[in-house]
């Protein structure tokens, strides 16, 4: 029998013996910031499709091919039953005008039938959408019909159209093969898309149908396609679900036997995920991918607690590393295991409390259960799972809201008062725990938006903010960029900055909506949900003429003469394609 890792390598040997250049996966955290997470193989290549770079240049080649490491949140909830998985390898191949319908879908039947001697149970084509404007995929219809297939199933935009990603990219239809696994139930294992359109909006514009944009061709159409290992192993095993694999067999022995299925599946998925997402550089945090870590983080921690330590989450975690290292290089075990050390000692502390306080309620709806997610840091779902019937009509939707509402009204009210210790501020972004750590704090902020122009200057405008950390000693600012900085190039953002700081620019504050605010051109973080209003910080005289220009909460200096002489104190790598540069005011 084939174990996962020699599908893997099959795949990729099979690909590469017809053309196709193996690359290597990209990080878990995508270069795209409007994307949260990797979700698929194709978010390396997104410029190749639209010729905004060159395969051939790059590659030596049209045609790649890869293991990428992927993560979907939005599988998070369905994680329990036979087939739902957060974390996973997607293997792909993909063509940037090299070859189109008629090459993917034979590699693909090739590669199943013969390679994996595997029988198709049905495939989809697309069925045409004339909202959309795209015609059904006779073409693919065809081919598959020449190669002996005679279920052919026509489907729609929600389930046979594939992206855009983020928001926008190259989308267009798919087909998709299924596999029966053991018990008979049909599994899809391959999608394969054709990008041929370009949509300058996000997947929810294109399918709401009401939107004007419209489906641009792409000069070259190019071919995408995704195959998870997990359930393709499944197939190829001969297994009923994912979890009887070899991929997850190992970890699934060490927990309890008695522990009930649904729980043990929670918590492999959930290892395989902390243990990529940290080697990644996520770090647990209440925001973006640090959310997503924290959460699959203390769920297991909390499981744990509620089994009385039936199980080891560093053994499973060290287990995880070990599988997977010799093909994944980037696996450590020891910042791994040192993360999730310090996350179980934080979280431990409160759970107990956390325990107790949710013993108290009658009835838990979407506010209490924000408060003791709050308070204690319970997941949403350990309070609906010790919470029992108390929880009947709390529903994940109402809880996100609440979420949402709250990260609201903590980035307004950015100043807070508390009995006895002066002023704090405390945005997530600027700490100070006195008026006169502020006025620090303060001149380092609007050093910050200085420090981001002056790299978008020097390096292009591929520079995009990743997150910044501002305590009264210093700034700490991530960005995206592919490469170390060279000494010249630090030098030339420095002098950037305190050329700026010499001019003594002020500093304005505007209002806008955040329609108004987009178009000037102010730079904001994709990932962000921002409220209707924004305040557009910029420095310089006039938004037309401003040297940088950023939606912010502030506060900043009002003149940049106030902020002193700035100094680069390092540079560093903290994920690939994530810069770290860390920057001071000399006294
Ligand atoms: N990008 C396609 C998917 O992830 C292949 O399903």
């Amino acid at each position: 029998m084939m174990k996962g890792s020699e599908i893997r390598e099959t795949f990729l040997r099979f690909f590469e013996s017809r053309g196709h250049k193996v690359i290597p996966s990209s990080s878990l955290v995508p270069e795209d910031p409007s994307v949260l997470l990797t979700t698929a193989g194709m978010q390396q290549f997104k410029k190749y499709y639209t010729g905004e770079l060159d395969s051939i240049k790059d590659f030596g080649t049209k045609n790649t091919t890869s293991v990428q490491k992927s993560f979907r949140t939005s599988d998070i909830d369905e994680v329990g039953d036979e087939s739902h998985l957060t974390f996973f390898e997607m293997l792909g191949n993909f063509s940037f005008g090299g070859y189109f319908k008629k090459e993917a879908i034979e590699y693909a039947y090739q590669f199943i039938t013969q390679e994996l001697g595997l029988k198709i149970s049905y495939v989809t084509i697309f069925g045409g959408s004339d909202n959309a404007g795209v015609p059904k995929d006779e073409e693919s219809k065809h081919i598959w019909r020449s190669l002996g297939i005679k279920d052919i199933r026509e489907e729609g935009m929600e389930s046979v159209f594939w992206g855009p990603t983020g928001t926008s990219g190259p989308c267009g239809p798919t087909t998709e093969i299924y596999c029966k696994n053991r018990d008979g139930k049909d599994i899809e294992v391959w999608n394969i898309v054709f990008n041929e359109f370009f949509y300058k909006g996000s997947r929810e514009e294109l399918l709401s149908g009401n939107s004007d944009k419209r489906l641009e061709n792409l000069e070259v159409p190019g071919v995408d396609t995704g195959m998870g290992l997990e359930r393709l192993t499944m197939a190829t095993q001969g297994v009923s679900t994912i979890f009887e694999t070899d991929l997850f067999r190992s970890l699934m022995d060490l927990l309890p036997r008695n522990m009930d299925m649904r729980t043990k599946r929670i918590i492999t998925d959930h290892a395989r995920g902390i243990a990529f997402l940290l080697s990644d550089g996520v770090r647990p945090s209440n925001k973006e991918a640090g959310y997503v870590a924290r959460k699959l983080m203390r769920r297991v921690i909390a499981y744990n607690v509620l089994c009385e330590d039936a199980f080891d989450p560093l053994e499973l975690l060290k287990k995880v590393c070990d599988l997977y290292a010799s093909f994944y290089h980037e696996l450590s075990y020891e910042a791994v295991s040192r993360e999730m050390k310090t996350e179980s000692e934080r979280f431990k502390n409160t759970l107990d409390q956390g325990f107790k306080e949710l013993g108290k309620f009658k009835i838990v709806n979407a506010q209490s259960a924000f408060k003791l997610y709050e308070s204690f840091g319970l997941p949403y779902e350990i309070i609906k799972e010790v919470g029992g019937e108390k929880t009947t009509d709390l529903k994940r939707k109402a809880f996100d809201e609440e979420f949402r509402k709250h990260q609201e009204i903590s980035r307004a009210g950015t100043e807070k008062k508390f009995g006895g210790h002066g002023l704090i501020l405390d945005t997530g972004e600027l700490k100070a725990g006195s008026e006169e750590e502020k006025k620090k704090v303060t001149r380092l902020h609007t050093a910050t938006h200085l420090l981001q122009a002056g790299l978008r200057e020097v390096l292009g405008s591929e520079v995009e903010q990743r997150g910044s950390d501002i305590t009264p000693e210093r700034t700490r600012f991530d960005f995206s960029f592919g490469r170390k900085l060279t000494p010249e190039e630090k030098q030339k953002v420095q002098d950037f900055i305190n050329d700026i700081i010499k001019k003594d620019l002020p500093v304005h504050c505007k209002e806008m909506s955040k329609e108004d605010a987009r178009k000037t051109g102010a730079l904001f973080f994709f990932k962000e949900k921002y409220p209707e209003k924004v305040n557009v910080y910029y420095i310089g005289k006039d938004l037309d003429t401003a040297v940088s220009k950023e939606f912010c909460g502030g506060p900043h200096v009002t003149r940049t003469g106030e902020i002193g002489h700035v100094t680069i104190s390092k540079e560093e790598a903290v994920g690939a394609g994530i810069r770290r540069i860390r920057a001071k005011i000399d006294l």
